[in-house]
């Protein structure tokens, strides 16, 4: 199966059905973050500290795969020249939409985000990437993708899944029975059933990947980034996160 093929329908699916993290913000949002009144989440509750963006008016940022409506026409309406790079067309044109609607520019790619070369060394300042590498199997390109487009001392801010959310019996986590099932790292290609897996490829349900911590963090130091900032967040709907936080975000600095 061709996995970002399959995704990109599975998100334009998730547009047409209202998933929460493909339902534009309003004009309210906006005129506030014209007024300097903003926040975006990198993880699924907690807001970004505002200390790890650098000063954003004039600033050349790379939205990843971040489509949405949300964190691209607000970042845009800081006064931030963003360009927002998603495999899913539908999602990108939700980005246009917030942007058209309210007097907003931005740039819109459809791509993949391990592979970032329409754009040349050194063509960002910031980057932004809330949790959505768990839609590829591989994230090291990503890492070294980003390393590569950014600007010596350039940030980039990440979002992603802690990997101790794959290790149960989804089914059984739900009803909050904690039976350890799958190693890390985590592949909805081959940690299933056929049977299990046709149950979310026939809803056009994405399929995910759980990445080790070695590829989360280790990933970004290798591929030539020093961390400056992390934290956890819960998340809210997963029985899991009673017991411990199932997101993370992480602050590096391209040195
Ligand atoms: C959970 S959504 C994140 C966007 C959202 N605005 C947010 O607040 O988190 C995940 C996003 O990753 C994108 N995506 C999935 N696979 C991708 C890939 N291979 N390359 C680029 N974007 C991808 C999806 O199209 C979707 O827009």
């Amino acid at each position: 199966m061709n996995v970002r093929d399959y995704n990109r329908a599975a998100w334009n699916h998730q547009v047409a059905t209202g998933n929460r993290w493909t339902l534009p913000v309003g004009p309210e949002v906006i005129a506030a973050a014209r007024r300097g009144e903003w926040s975006v989440l990198l993880t699924p509750t907690k807001p970004v500290p505002r200390e790890w963006f650098p000063p954003l008016v004039g600033l050349d940022v790379l939205c990843l795969a971040s489509g949405g409506g949300q964190q691209v026409p607000i970042l845009a309406a800081t006064g931030a020249n963003v360009t927002s790079f998603d495999n899913s067309p539908a999602q990108l044109a939700r980005d246009r939409e917030v942007c058209d609607r309210d007097g907003l520019t931005i740039t819109t790619l459809e791509g993949d985000m391990r592979d970032l070369s329409v754009f040349p060394d050194a063509s960002f300042e910031l980057i932004f990437h809330p949790c959505s590498n768990g839609f590829v199997p591989d994230i090291l390109p990503v890492w070294r993708e980003a390393a590569r487009v950014l600007r010596p001392g350039g940030t980039l801010l990440a979002g992603f899944t802690n990997p101790v959310l794959c290790l149960f019996d989804d089914a059984k986590m739900e009803r909050g029975e904690f039976v350890v099932r799958h190693r890390i790292p985590y592949s909805d290609l081959t940690s299933l059933t056929d049977e299990e897996r046709r149950w979310y490829t026939d809803r056009n349900e994405p399929l995910c990947f759980g990445h080790t911590l070695a590829d989360q963090i280790g990933g970004q130091l290798e591929a030539g980034f020093l961390l400056a900032g992390f934290y956890e967040d819960g998340g809210e709907k997963w029985k899991l996160s009673e017991y411990i936080p199932c997101f993370a975000a992480t602050r590096a600095i391209r040195v």
